[in-house]
Order: C-alpha cells, then sequence, then structure tokens
C-alpha cells in the first residue's frame, strides 16, 4: 500500500490555508513533501472529520466510481443561511441519489457526440463570424473576445437560444457571481460568519438568479427535453413537482458556469502555450492552414487532425480548469485500504495526477507529440473528471476548443508581446488575470517565443525557450 502521511495541529492548519491561498502550489508542496495521499486533520479544536489529499489514478478511480459514497458538493463557498448566494450552490454538480438518478436520465442523452454533431453548422457559422471581427496586426487583450465567442457558442450551439440577448446576460451575471464566489481564506471566514445581504457576493447572487429566471422564462411551454434549457425549466423534479424557481436558478448556473468558464479558461492558456512555444505553432499552422474560414464539413476533419488533438490535450493536461474536484463521504467508506471517516472530505488532484512522471515523462513540459505515442484512461488524465460523474459536455468542449484553435492558427501567428505580464489564478477555475495582451500577425512564418512576465512561471514551466 503506498505510504500515508497525516498532518496534525499547526501543521494541518497550515495546510489548508495554503490550499485555500494557492491551491496549485500547495498541491504539488503537499505531494512532493509526504506523497500521494495526506491526511489533514483539524481536529484539535472540536472532532472534525479530516481532509484528504490524492493523487493519480489508484485513487481517483477508488473515489469517483464509488459516486454514492464519495458524494458531489457545492463548487463554490456557502454564504449566509438560506441566502440567494446558497440556492445557487444547489445546482446539478451537487445532486445526489434520487436527484441525481432522476436528472442524468434527462440530460445525459442531450450530450451524447451524436447530437453535438448535429451542431457542428452552428459551430463553423459562429466561429467564422466572430473571427471575422477580431482585428489583425494590433495589440488586443484576448479575454473579453474568447469570452463572447464562447457564450456565442454556448447560447447558439448548446442551449439553442433564439433570443440570445437573456442567454448571454445570465451567462455574464453567473461569470460576475462565480468570481466573487471563489474560495479564499477571506470568503471562508465571511461565508462562515455570513457576509452581509448587503455585501457584493449576496447583490450579485441575486442579480444572478434573476437573470436565470428570466433566461428559464424563454423556454415556457416548450417540451422538455427538446435542449438543456427546456429540460431545466420545464421537466418536473424527481418527486414529480414542476420544477422550482430554485431548482432552475441553481441548475441553470451550473450549466452556464460548467461551459463558459471552463473553456474561456483553456483557450486562454492554450493561446500562451502556443505563443510560447514557436515549434508548436509551426506544425499546428502546417496541420489546420487550409481552415481559415471553416465550413460545417470540415469539422468532422478538424475533430481527427492529430497534431491539433495533441496540442489542446497536452494544454488540458498541463491546466486543467478544475485542478482539484472535491467530494464528501456519505459513509464510513475505505480507500485503497484505508479507512476513511464519514463526513471526510477528499480533494482529487487533477493537477498533480496530471503531471504523474510515470505517466507523463518530464511531466511540466508542454510536448504535444507525447500524445502521438500514448493513451491515457479519464483516470490517467482527470481534466473532464472520470467515472459515472464525468463531465457531461465533453463532446461539446472539445469541438469547441479545436474548432476555434484551428481556426486561429489558420488565420494567424498569435505573438504575446515581450514583457506582458500574465498571471493565473483559482477562483473556481483556473483563470487568467484580467488582461491577456495578444497581437493576431499575419501568418508570416516568423515563430518566435514570448516573453511572458507575471506568476505565470510559478505553474508553467514556458520560459526555458529564451532563457537558455
Ligand atoms: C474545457 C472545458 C471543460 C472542462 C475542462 C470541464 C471539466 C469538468 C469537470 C472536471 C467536471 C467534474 C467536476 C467535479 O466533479 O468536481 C465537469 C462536470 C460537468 N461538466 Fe464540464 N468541463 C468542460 C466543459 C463543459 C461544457 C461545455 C459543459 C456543457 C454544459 C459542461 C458540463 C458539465 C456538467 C453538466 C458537469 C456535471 C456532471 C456531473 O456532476 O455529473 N462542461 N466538467
Amino acid at each position: 500500500m503506498p505510504s500515508a502521511s497525516i498532518l496534525t495541529g499547526f501543521r494541518a492548519y497550515q495546510t489548508i490555508a495554503q490550499l485555500l491561498l494557492d491551491p496549485l502550489s500547495t498541491s504539488r508542496d503537499i505531494t512532493n513533501r509526504y506523497g500521494n495521499f495526506t491526511g489533514i486533520s483539524l481536529s484539535a479544536l472540536k472532532q472534525r472529520p479530516p481532509t484528504f489529499h490524492v493523487v493519480g489514478s489508484i485513487y481517483a478511480e477508488a473515489v469517483l466510481k464509488n459516486y454514492d459514497t464519495f458524494r458531489n458538493g457545492g463548487i463554490i463557498v456557502k454564504g449566509y443561511r438560506n441566502s440567494t448566494h446558497n440556492h445557487l450552490r444547489q445546482g446539478y454538480f451537487s445532486a445526489n441519489g434520487a436527484e441525481y438518478e432522476h436528472y442524468i436520465k434527462l440530460f445525459g442523452p442531450l450530450f451524447r457526440k451524436k447530437l453535438v454533431e448535429e451542431v457542428y453548422p452552428v459551430i463553423a457559422e459562429i466561429v467564422t463570424d466572430q473571427m471575422d471581427r477580431w482585428p489583425t496586426g494590433e495589440v488586443i487583450n484576448i479575454i473579453p473576445r474568447v469570452n463572447t465567442l464562447m457564450k456565442h457558442l454556448a447560447s447558439q450551439g448548446m442551449f439553442k437560444d433564439p433570443d440570445i440577448i437573456r442567454g448571454i446576460r445570465a451567462a455574464d451575471m453567473v461569470e460576475q457571481h462565480g468570481r466573487l464566489s471563489g474560495a479564499s481564506i477571506a470568503g471562508l471566514i465571511a461565508a462562515k460568519y455570513g457576509r452581509p445581504p448587503f455585501s457584493r457576493l449576496h447583490r450579485q447572487a441575486k442579480a444572478t438568479y434573476d437573470a436565470i429566471i428570466e433566461w428559464g422564462k424563454t423556454r415556457d411551454g416548450l417540451e422538455p427535453r427538446s435542449d438543456v434549457l427546456s429540460t431545466i425549466a420545464n421537466a418536473t423534479d424527481e418527486f414529480g413537482r414542476p420544477a422550482s424557481a430554485d431548482r432552475i436558478a441553481g441548475y441553470g448556473w451550473t450549466m452556464l458556469g460548467a461551459s463558459y468558464d471552463t473553456s474561456t479558461s483553456i483557450l486562454t492558456w492554450l493561446l500562451v502555450f502556443i505563443s510560447t512555444h514557436p515549434e508548436v505553432a509551426r506544425k499546428l499552422h502546417e496541420e489546420v492552414r487550409d481552415y481559415q474560414r471553416i465550413s460545417p464539413s470540415d469539422i468532422s476533419a478538424i475533430m481527427n487532425l492529430p497534431y491539433l488533438d495533441g496540442v489542446i490535450k497536452e494544454a488540458l493536461r498541463l491546466v486543467p480548469p478544475a485542478p482539484i474536484q472535491r467530494r464528501k463521504t456519505h459513509a464510513d467508506a475505505e480507500l485503497v485500504g484505508r479507512p476513511i471517516p464519514v463526513g471526510s472530505q477528499i480533494l482529487i488532484s487533477a493537477w498533480m495526477t496530471n503531471r504523474d512522471p510515470d505517466l507523463y515523462p518530464d511531466p511540466d513540459r508542454f510536448i504535444p507529440e507525447r500524445w502521438g505515442s500514448i493513451s491515457r484512461s479519464p483516470y490517467q488524465w482527470l481534466t473532464f473528471s472520470a467515472g459515472p460523474r464525468r463531465c457531461l459536455g465533453i463532446w461539446f468542449a472539445l469541438a469547441f476548443l479545436k474548432t476555434i484553435i484551428a481556426s486561429v492558427m489558420a488565420r494567424w501567428r498569435p505573438e504575446i508581446p515581450d514583457g506582458s505580464k500574465v498571471s493565473m489564478k483559482v477562483a473556481v477555475t483556473v483563470r487568467p488575470g484580467r488582461e491577456v495582451p495578444i497581437i493576431l500577425n499575419k501568418p508570416d512564418g516568423n515563430y518566435r517565443a514570448s516573453r511572458l512576465t507575471g506568476n505565470v512561471h510559478r505553474y508553467l514551466r514556458i520560459s526555458e525557450l529564451y532563457r537558455s
């Protein structure tokens, strides 16, 4: 059995505080110092079940396959009792038992690969239309551009919004609420003692709730199974009752948050990797050069391009937008031979599992070519999680990401101006700071590594090309 460490006393408090402040570096430190299974016990003050930080496919499989014992919880910190913010936490992510079994039957069929393929014409049209508006040769902040593009894709491609205005407003609100809801020490203390109702978080929660309800009303009277939003708004709940406003708001939040935030985040990181790895940019351009204005039939071909596939998988390996996946034990349990008391939290580190040197030699380096000769199970590449509660939107996500990157690299040579500050932080997902400046140059073949500053170097090994 792999070795285990249990942290107690000051060290335990310090580790939890560090996990909240900087989960990425702390997950690495815990793994390097204590190994793949680390218990953190805060029981000095009162009896409290421990937290376990686990790394590696063996632990991930044992937890994620057993989804009725290791249950999902909310992904954002709690607010004061009965707050609107707490109602928004009660979405599909935190559904368990009968509630989850009811909704998976409704949602599952809507996310099948075949249904995503039916949306290829919409994806092609939106990507081409939006990219026609991106300027060539100027410094632009890429984040709002990617954000708008993703919102249109999700709104029209996934949610089939007839009136995209209310869908995009709901998405904007969820995005702002998500930013304010990320776990932090201040956030946790404030949540425990009740961040006051007039605080920004709670005002934003109210605005978000109302925007999702308004969005849901656009589906009044529609067949529940026709699309994700109609299902949320019009399907009965697990007791056969009409969906309550809280249910619509919570589930609407989950679906919007799950789709925009993760994809916007990884698209930005993909462009950072491409701008700092000239050989990758060159090879990618060679492979995709024919896809400047994408037609619906192009997308099937794009989905099968081997180098593009490697680039996307490698970026998702190094920056999984959901770097730590949390579960809570519903009953006393066992994890790879170790007893786990009821109520324990399990933190599965996708961040470190995806850097397991036995699975990925030279794990911190961005090497898309490695995917030409390996294949890994979802438990070994945890970006979309694994097992029964794996990401429902994976086929949408891959279709969006591949089409967008193929189109960018066919049209341009992206470059981040030297000296630009690029920062990374975790607020629900792994986000960039507010700005990532990019110049979309004509594809002139002058590939070079952009030299970045900022805390991104703490988390990604992207500087060696110009430091050597
Ligand atoms: C690159 C993009 C994406 C990544 C990396 C990603 C990643 C993930 C991960 C890691 C989980 C599991 C979270 C956990 O259990 O703690 C998850 C769940 C989920 N994702 Fe995604 N996701 C992406 C895009 C999408 C899209 C486009 C949708 C579409 C709505 C989506 C819908 C969902 C849903 C509904 C769940 C909950 C599944 C469940 O709890 O059973 N995701 N995603």
